[in-house]
């Protein structure tokens, strides 16, 4: 072959490797963000050119386009400052959850990079979206005629598995109303969290995604035939991070994908946790929660506790100041949270348990302290619980004592650290690399233009047939009809053979 053949087919293949995503990452969440952003890192990686729409801008990457959502970043600013996400009380967080999806949705369509994009309809090849209660954005994927993938940042679960039909299993908890057991009555639990979330959905933000679908695609089929034509869901987890479950063919789990390569820290963080030398911890309630939800005594008694550490050093996320904070803590209003945890000196992470942190504390085989808030916080931290690398605290209950208790059940019991150690291995010792996977499977959809091969049947099928309720009902029915039939025949039977015998004087005397 001659160099310029060989040029040529290098080109060739070339040309039909590298693909032009959409990915649309709206989800006022930084920590999702993130995750698209690795997503995006690894298949420009792979040759590929990424358009991520989001409301956060990260740092320029080469092959990646960042459209900002800006007026949905503002939007989420404005609540995190006033603290307005963090409630426990079921009522309170429907009532939340439904509002906010709403002002996103609306924000989301008028944005002006969107209006682009339906106006113009640029090429792409295929569609990755997050849209969970703001499903009307599956209709942008139809609009620009591509697959649509679905990436779910929390794994499988109630909310997200009709998109390919995974079965919902008893087994696995809901996400924000987890059960801690398999009686009878934890079932029956699980069932009605799941199904009032599903009404919750149906009633209040269904309707509304149906409306937005007409107004700004209305050439668009109904948000139930979108729904049911979605290619592959990729999901953001692994066992080793939460309770074994079904997936079918199209359901992915590529946890881990983001924590492959690990970034060089900046230098006066890397500097504090390499002269750690009597080990290190991590504080941070993540990208959603406001260290302000402490309060004034509860912090005071936090960074008591921490104080007593030292020799110890403890890097503490938060986006106040605190004057009063003891010698051996630095505190900072971000921190490369996924690269500190890879620091060999780390000795425990206290976190309020977001998947990402989760994720990144099993990889790194770091224990946690977990401080859950809301969402699936509490269910991460139970899965990490009885998966025997974290304790748990109760935030409404947290004072210095029990704070104190806890730091040194991790730091002083090996058994976390071990079962952390484990974990990770687990997750580190995958057949292929995570991001490899989720490369795969986005070229599969690709290289096959949609995914009906990998479709199940059950897509087509109503919940209750799904789960069999109708078959369920039919025996049901069936045997109570033969249960009838069978007594009715019985008492006949009786009646007749008891006719019988009074005719017959002779058994009459006998007895
Ligand atoms: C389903 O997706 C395919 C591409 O994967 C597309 O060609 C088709 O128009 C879509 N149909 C509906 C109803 O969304």
């Amino acid at each position: 072959m001659s160099f310029r053949s060989f040029l040529l087919l290098i080109l060739l293949l070339n040309y039909t490797q590298c693909a032009n995503i959409l990915a649309i990452f709206n989800a006022p969440s930084k920590s999702n963000i993130i995750l698209g952003v690795k997503l995006a890192e690894g298949l420009i990686k792979r040759g590929h050119h990424v358009t991520m729409a989001s409301p956060f801008v990260s740092d320029p990457v080469d092959g990646l386009t960042q459209l900002h959502l800006k007026t949905i970043y503002d939007y989420r600013e404005k609540l995190y400052r006033a603290n307005a996400i963090t409630t426990m009380n079921p009522f309170n967080i429907v009532k939340i959850m439904i509002q906010y999806w709403t002002e996103v949705s609306d924000l989301f369509w008028e944005e002006p990079a969107i209006q682009k994009i339906i106006e113009e309809k640029p090429k792409f090849d295929v569609v990755i979206t997050f849209s969970v209660f703001t499903d009307a954005i599956s209709g942008l994927a139809y609009h620009l005629g591509v697959p649509s993938i679905f990436f779910s940042p929390v794994g499988s679960n109630n909310l997200v598995n009709y998109y390919v039909a995974n079965p919902n299993m008893v087994y696995v908890p809901n996400m924000m109303f987890p059960a801690t057991s398999n009686t009878f009555l934890a079932r029956l639990y699980t069932v009605t969290a799941n199904i009032g979330m599903h009404l919750m959905a149906e009633f209040f933000i269904t309707p509304y995604q149906r409306d937005l679908l007409k107004k700004y695609l209305p050439d668009c089929p109904s948000l139930e035939d979108l729904q049911k034509n979605v290619s592959l869901m990729l999901m953001n987890s692994h066992f080793s991070i939460e309770s074994p479950r079904p997936h079918v063919p199209n359901a992915i789990q590529i946890g881990g994908f983001h924590l492959d390569q690990t970034k060089e820290l900046p230098e006066d963080i890397k500097n504090f946790l390499d002269s750690a030398k009597q080990g290190a911890i991590l504080f941070s309630m993540g990208t959603n929660v406001n260290v302000a939800i402490f309060g004034e005594e509860k912090l005071k008694a936090i960074f008591k506790v921490l104080g007593e550490l030292a020799p110890m050093r403890v890097l503490f996320k938060s986006e106040m100041e605190h004057k009063n904070a003891p010698d051996n803590v630095m505190v900072k209003k971000w921190l490369p949270q996924a690269d500190i945890l890879a620091h060999p000196n780390m000795r425990a992470f206290i976190s309020h348990g977001g998947l990402g942190g989760n994720t990144e504390s099993v990889y790194h085989g770091v224990p946690m302290v977990g401080i859950p808030f809301y969402g699936d916080q509490r269910m991460n931290i139970q899965v990490a619980k009885s998966a025997g690398y974290a304790v748990g605290l109760d935030y409404e209950h947290l004072t210095e004592d029990l704070f104190r208790s806890k730091i040194n059940e991790i730091l002083e019991n090996p058994r976390y650290g071990e079962n952390a150690k484990k974990r990770s291995a687990l997750i580190k010792g995958q057949l292929i690399k995570p991001m490899d996977n989720a490369a795969f499977w986005i070229e599969h959809i690709i290289k096959y233009g949609s995914g009906s091969h990998l479709r199940n049947d059950g897509m087509d099928l109503s919940w209750y047939q799904l789960y069999m309720v109708d078959i369920y009902l039919f025996y049901t029915v069936f045997l109570c009809l033969i249960s009838f039939i069978t007594y009715k025949t019985m008492k006949v039977s009786y009646r007749f053979l008891r006719r019988i015998c009074s005719k017959n004087p002779v058994k009459q005397k006998k007895s």
